[in-house]
């Protein structure tokens, strides 16, 4: 499926205090030019009114199968659908849809819907991890059900803990991804995976420093589909845009090349796939100024500063793997950011790059000209150590994370056989 045509979704909301991020996430398909359909259950409608469903999807809203009955919109409605995303989707209702209940219309809509369906629980805790919520999520994702990871955080009242919605544009940017790949496969589930974001920042003086334009909008992609994947996910993190943390994934705030060296070193030998999306500075200041500099004072230091090299962290973390500090069944990917030369095209660059950082993938993304850096899309070419060459395609950088981790997924499963 495109999803850059207009897509019909059906956004589903059930009775939770989270319905009203709903609208948020109606807005968000709204503004991509997708046409929404809302379908609230009856209790939905405590939280959030009905008007403002319909004024903001410009869609007729109704809760029974008993409304419109000469359009039998409880089977019309599913079958028009290409997504349907229930965000949130009570305990209750998760329960529900195990039965196959049809009693209301979204519980009916779903029941015939062929297309993809993502279910985004929001909950307290003890309702998520009671057993029987556990097993429904089970079986609905043995059915091909899409159940999202809750986030971690504050609940309704006090508490906190998992159970909570994610983002709606979280919810929204990773159902588009997997409505294009037509499912989501939990093949990271008991994976630890590292992934470096975003741009160092080498300190000058205490107000100046070299820096670049990464947004970190890549890595967190690739978070959020691993998180929904089944990974349980690290991120090695820079200078970012505000960006939301993937569900239950944990961040790690660093800000120069050598504070996030240190930060994967340490990490190394608990993590099974390493994916390096940073943007780390080559070379920083030879050294730092503890006050700022002046123009023409401090032997000119600022007209000319002096630069020394980083530690290469993706060779770094290959180089641990060589002397076992790291497991030899892991995936180990970086990326490549060419502009391309005179004399070597980026793909000849990539090549070399892969060959010298030993890594087992490497993405090659042509930069300069605002191609990548702080965009919402991607696109560039796989590289595999066996010498696989694969395009990824021009998308969303989700889009682009699921044709990157179906990859990794891939060595990693085949590495693992190997070592059986
Ligand atoms: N990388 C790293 N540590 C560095 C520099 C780069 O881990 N000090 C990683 C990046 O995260 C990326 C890959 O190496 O996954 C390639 O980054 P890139 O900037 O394209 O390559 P460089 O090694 O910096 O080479 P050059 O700038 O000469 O192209």
């Amino acid at each position: 499926m495109n999803t850059d045509e207009q897509l019909n979704i059906v956004v589903g909301v059930t009775g939770g205090i989270a319905a009203y991020k709903a609208c948020h996430l109606v807005r968000y398909f709204k503004e991509l030019g997708h046409d929404v359909r809302v379908v609230p259950t009856p209790n939905a409608l405590n939280f959030v009114g009905k008007a403002t469903f319909e004024a903001l999807s410009g869609n007729r809203v109704s809760t029974t199968v008993f409304d419109a009955v000469e359009e039998v919109q409880h089977v019309r409605i599913g079958q028009e659908a290409d997504l349907i995303v229930i965000a949130p989707a009570t305990a209750d209702f998760l329960a529900r849809m195990v039965a196959g209940r049809g009693d209301d219309l979204l519980s009916a809509t779903v029941l015939v819907a062929t297309c993809p369906v993502v279910v985004a629980p929001a909950m307290h805790t003890e309702m998520w991890m009671h057993p029987a919520t556990v097993s429904n999520v089970s079986t609905l994702r043995d059915r091909g059900t899409i159940v999202l990871e809750p986030a971690s955080g504050r609940l309704t009242g006090v508490d906190s803990g998992p159970g909570r919605l994610p983002e709606p544009e979280q919810i929204g940017s990773v159902a588009l991804a997997i409505a294009k790949a037509g499912a989501l496969p939990r093949d990271f589930e008991g994976a630890r995976m590292l992934i470096t974001a975003g741009g160092t920042q080498e300190n000058i003086d205490p107000v100046r420093f070299i820096g670049n334009r990464s947004s970190g909008r890549q890595g967190f992609a690739l978070a959020e589909v691993a998180v929904q994947r089944g990974a349980k996910v690290t991120i090695v993190a820079g200078a970012t845009d505000d960006l939301p943390t993937p569900p239950q994934a944990k961040v790690v705030r660093v800000t120069s090349a050598i504070e996030m060296a240190d930060a994967v070193a340490q990490r190394a030998g608990d993590h099974d796939v390493f994916i390096m999306a940073a943007a780390v500075a080559d070379f920083r200041p030879a050294t730092q100024a503890d006050a700022k500099l002046k123009k023409g004072n401090d032997d000119d230091a600022l007209a000319s500063v002096v630069l020394v090299e980083n530690p290469d962290i993706l060779a770094s973390t290959v180089e641990q793997r060589v002397r076992g500090e790291v497991s030899p069944q892991s995936v180990i990917m970086g990326f490549a950011a060419e502009t391309g030369s005179a004399e070597h095209t980026p793909l000849e660059l990539a090549e070399a790059k892969l060959q010298r950082k030993g890594c087992d993938l490497l993405m090659l993304n042509e930069v300069g000209h605002g191609k990548v850096f702080g965009q919402l899309d991607n696109q560039g070419v796989l590289l595999s150590a066996s010498g696989e060459r694969e395009v990824v395609p021009a998308g969303t950088k989700f889009d682009c994370a699921v044709t990157i981790l179906d990859r990794v997924a891939e060595v990693w499963t085949a590495k693992a056989c190997r070592s059986q």
